[in-house]
């Protein structure tokens, strides 16, 4: 939360500011229960818009998505606006079904949306919204490729000097990959896009599989989150029981990693997490090791730091802070 500085009247508690954010996003389970978390948090959070992206979807599917998380929080006051529907250059798109069910999001009933999408490009809203702010005054939130925000650099590469943070959910390093054996899904749709934002010189923090495969939805806290009895409670227990199916088959675990809410929860509270500056490369040209992000986590090369690498987390505070979140909304 930005402190607004200057003379404090009459030892008044200096006034904090809501941090803006636009939140860039594919959903997906994971990614609707991060916009819920933000959504649930505006004292510290102003979500200005949404921008949609295909990725575990087509991009019909992720706005439609993206839409009935915006109704389900009882916010259809806040701009949606569709981008991408593939990656950078020549590459096909690559979709996640296989994890997310065929909608992107099955598991919950939502009503079909009646919000209406923007007219303008999303990634033109970004050029657009990104050139008109002050330097340094939004937070990029992305959850999916980053196809839209490479492509918004590509157009208008001084945006870079705007963007106050871009908070990443992507790229695997300790934790090795979950769609190749070496690449993280939201990396390997669009390499090409993740190598343009890493060498963009914004500040950049990397939420990875290394820190998301630490928050995993166990079937006691998931129990904690469907008897909260409201609407938006009951639909991220139907969601994420639905998501978690899949990697718990995968991996044996007690329950899925929950992926794009370490986006949002590491906004509202970072001290619950911890990493440290290192140089992240995307690998461009590897048979084997294709979009995969190589983390000079040692120190071993003398690559610059372009990135805050998070590596572990507080899974139990993770929880608590979605769940005493959730509670507030619809
Ligand atoms: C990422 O891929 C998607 O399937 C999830 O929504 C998350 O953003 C995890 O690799
Ligand atoms: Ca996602």
């Amino acid at each position: 939360m930005a402190v607004l500085s200057g003379p404090a009247l009459n030892n008044a508690a200096p006034v904090t500011m809501p941090r803006k954010i636009i939140i860039d996003t594919d959903p997906g389970q994971d990614d609707a229960v991060a916009m819920l978390l933000a959504l649930a948090s505006p004292d510290e959070l102003e979500v200005i818009a949404v921008v949609t992206v295909a990725g575990n979807v087509d991009l019909a599917k992720t706005t439609t998505n993206a839409a009935k998380v915006l109704e389900l929080a009882g916010r259809a006051d806040i701009p949606l606006y569709a981008g991408s529907d593939r990656p950078l250059g020549q590459r096909e798109l690559v979709t996640a079904e296989h994890v997310h069910g065929p909608t992107g999001l099955d598991g919950p009933d939502l009503p079909e949306p009646q919000i209406a999408v923007q007219d303008m490009h999303g990634v033109d809203f970004l050029v657009e919204s990104l050139g008109a702010s002050d330097p340094g005054s939004i937070t990029l939130c992305t959850l999916g490729p980053l196809t839209n925000v490479a492509a918004a650099l590509n157009k208008a590469p001084d945006i870079a000097s705007r963007i106050k943070e871009l908070v990443i959910m992507g790229g695997a390093y300790f934790e090795v990959g979950n769609i190749t054996p070496a690449a993280e899904f939201n990396v390997f749709v669009d390499p090409q896009a993740a190598d343009i934002v890493l060498r963009s010189g914004i500040p950049i923090t990397l939420l990875s599989l290394d820190v998301t495969h630490r928050v995993l939805t166990t079937p006691e806290r998931l129990a904690h989150i469907r008897a909260l009895g409201n609407s938006c409670g009951s639909a991220v227990a139907a969601m994420l029981s639905f998501s978690e199916k899949f990697d718990i088959e995968k991996y044996g675990s007690a329950g899925g990693p929950l992926h794009d809410p370490c986006v949002i929860a590491y906004v509202l509270q970072p001290d619950l997490f911890e990493g440290r500056a290192v140089n992240v490369s995307v690998e461009l040209d590897g048979k084997y090791t294709y979009g995969m992000t190589v983390v000079d986590y040692w120190g071993v090369t003398d690559r610059p730091h372009n990135a805050h690498f998070v590596r572990s987390v507080d899974d139990e505070g993770f929880y608590d802070l979605l769940t005493e979140r959730l509670r507030r909304l619809p």
